[in-house]
């Protein structure tokens, strides 16, 4: 039998034979590269799919537990390997180490626990943790029984939490009594008191504790993890799931209405995080790989979990945040741990670069090898920061375009293997067929040119559907373009064929690397009582990539006052959380819109982003004085 790491593509032509390959026999492509893995009974059909539906399945019939991969695969060779380094957000407090036995140990008994509790397959879960290695141990006791994950960034508000806990229909919530970012402590479990209390399928709330804070306690539904887990075996059978069966739930925003629940299944997924794991970053055994992302996000759920555990790979997971206690934190993790890997997002890359360079000359960055970006577009100047300060020039710098809908990275370089481009994700990885198109759906075929992004052909790491919306699935992802999935991403390609993403062509702004609909943040801005209709656009920003700017009509009873600037902030915290928040706010008396009613918001980004200028014809709008009105009041802000 092959291993995964025969199928590491380490020179160009390799990588060239792979994707033609992927493409000549799909089939057999993604068959020998699963065939590496541990499945309980063997699938019947590679790939079944009808994107008319949609409907896409992989490695069908197949029975596996990802956790055997993640886990007993590796303590079978190497119990002793780590697989997590734990960098606690005080650089004072210590770090914690597993190795792959003493994880799996750790995750038997906390799968133990969910049993007692009653759950079972197909159950959901969720999880609201700060970025410790508990939030790891539950993720992967979830999975060990078959219970569906649901990651809810603890960043997110009660009200956040609440919609998607009760989009799940969750039967269990874990939490921490607090959490540590930077200087500040958050209130996680009275954050998840107050959701719970909109919450009605929840029965019991298990609380880690982490910051020691005290927190109300009700006796009927809190329960302690170390209560939880005490006395459990440390061995618990894996659940056979089919490779088709939901390994998690994980939300993200779309352009209208509540967010959306993308679901995840067991194989695929399994199968492609660990094979674009292993080709993007070049793992190799002894490297320590670290990615800054949070558990809460796709990023840290197949980059810092699944992928690299399938992988057999030792991975950082850090609890704080850059700044903390000063801006060269990151540096210094990266030397403690001779990281070799440093995978993070273009927003970080751009606070960073704030800062003196001194900052990073004081540590021995020798061991890096590969840099990585995700996220967003990468600028050039971040891209040059990037390259001259933390790799010196000689780091190769891969740029993952990828989404929490497509599982994994579909289009990037591989590190130090295939040739990078600044600002340029590259090349579509082996098994992703992309076709830019105009807008409406013609292929373009020239090699220089600019579209819309689309994938025609199946990947295993695909979402399979919304939760409990699959009409939706197929309207925003099937419906744009006939058979082909529309990711809602625009792309440049060059004369070889390296695509540069653009940006999004839809109502999502991404917020210093998070995907935040405008909808919901107008939503929230209406439930304020002095607030007639809103308009939010994104606008370009020098360290978060793009800010919000908030269009607000108050009733004409109420009148101005500084206040509501932040009350309306307030608002939105309350509804989404910190991150939603908008930079800025214009009070206006109308909104630029069409003689159907429909907001222009493309004259509303131009103006936000200063370029009045470049409005184009104004005539055909039903209020064309609107527009000058606003720039009268952005010329005062
Ligand atoms: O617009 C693209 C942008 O982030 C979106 C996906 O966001 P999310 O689902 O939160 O996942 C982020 C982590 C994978 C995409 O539609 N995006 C992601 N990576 C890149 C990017 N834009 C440009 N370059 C990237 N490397």
């Amino acid at each position: 039998m092959n291993n995964l790491s025969d199928f590491q593509l380490k020179s160009p032509e390799a990588f060239q034979e792979a994707y033609r390959n992927s493409i000549d026999n799909s089939s057999e492509f993604w068959a020998e590269i699963a065939s590496t893995f541990q499945w309980h009974k063997p699938w019947k059909e590679v790939l079944k799919y009808d994107w008319s539906i949609p409907s896409t399945e992989w490695f069908v019939e197949g029975k596996l537990n990802i956790t055997v991969n993640c886990l007993d695969r590796h303590v079978n060779v190497h119990p002793e390997k780590e697989a997590l380094i734990w960098e606690p957000n005080d650089p004072n407090d210590t770090v914690q180490r597993y190795t792959y036995k003493s994880l799996l140990a750790a995750v038997c008994r906390f799968a133990n626990g969910l049993k007692n509790q009653g759950i079972k397959k197909g159950d959901r879960v969720c999880i609201y943790m700060p970025m410790i290695p508990e939030l790891t141990i539950a993720v992967l006791a979830c999975a060990r029984i078959g219970a569906v994950h649901s990651v809810v960034f603890a960043g997110f508000s009660s009200t956040a939490l609440a919609t998607r806990i009760n989009d799940a229909g969750c039967a269990l919530l874990i939490t921490a009594d607090g959490a540590f970012r930077g200087d500040k402590k958050i209130s996680l479990k009275a954050i998840a008191d107050e959701a719970l209390n909109e919450c009605d399928t929840v029965k019991k709330c298990i609380v880690f504790q982490r910051t020691f804070q005290s927190v109300e306690w009700d006796n009927r539904k809190d329960i302690w993890w170390h209560d939880f887990i005490d006395g459990l075996s440390e061995n618990c059978a894996p659940t056979i799931m089919d490779a088709e069966d939901p390994l998690f739930i994980l939300y993200t925003s779309g352009s209208t209405g509540k967010p959306k629940g993308m679901v995840h299944t067991c194989g695929g997924y399994m199968v492609y995080t660990a094979y674009t794991f292993m080709n993007v970053f070049q793992y190799q055994p002894n490297d320590i790989y670290w990615c800054t992302a949070d558990i809460g996000w796709i990023t840290g759920h197949s980059y810092m979990v699944y992928g690299p555990l399938a992988c057999g790979a030792t991975s950082v997971h850090f609890e704080g945040v850059p700044s903390y206690p000063k801006w060269n934190r990151f540096w210094e993790i990266c030397e403690k741990h001779k990281v070799t890997q440093f995978y993070t997002a273009p927003t970080a890359i751009r606070a960073l670069a704030k800062h003196p360079t001194k900052l990073i000359e004081d540590y021995d960055l020798s061991a890096l090898k590969v840099l990585g970006s995700v996220g967003e577009p990468i600028n050039d100047e971040a891209w040059n920061w990037y390259d001259t300060h933390i790799g010196k020039n000689k780091v190769p710098i891969v740029d993952t375009w990828w989404q929490t809908e497509t599982g994994g990275i579909l289009i990037s370089s591989l590190a130090g293997v295939t040739d990078q481009k600044p600002t340029f994700a590259t090349q579509p990885l082996p098994g992703i067929q992309v076709a830019l198109v105009d807008e409406k759906g013609r292929p373009i075929f020239e090699k220089e040119a600019e579209g819309i992004l689309t994938i025609n052909y199946p990947w295993p790491g695909i979402a399979r559907t919304i939760y409990g919306d699959h009409q939706r699935y197929k309207e925003v992802y099937f419906s744009a373009f006939e058979g082909r999935y529309f990711p809602g991403d625009g792309a440049l390609r060059d004369a070889d064929g390296n695509y540069r993403i653009t940006g999004r062509v839809d109502d999502v702004v991404i917020v210093s690397g998070h995907n935040l609909g405008t909808a919901p943040i107008e939503n929230a801005i209406n439930e304020h009582a002095a607030v007639v209709e809103s308009a939010v656009v994104g606008y370009p920003h020098d360290v978060k990539g793009n800010a919000l700017m908030a269009y607000v009509i108050l009733y004409d009873t109420v009148s101005y006052t500084p206040s509501l600037y932040e009350e309306i902030r307030k608002e939105v915290a309350v509804q989404i959380g910190p991150i939603a928040k908008p930079d800025r706010i214009l009070f206006v008396s109308g909104l630029p819109k069409t003689r159907s009613g429909k907001i222009m918001r493309r004259i509303l980004r131009k103006l936000a982003a200063g370029e009045a200028d470049q409005l184009g014809d104004i005539s055909t709008l039903l209020n064309p004085e609107i527009v000058e009105e606003i720039i009268v009041g952005l010329a005062k802000e």
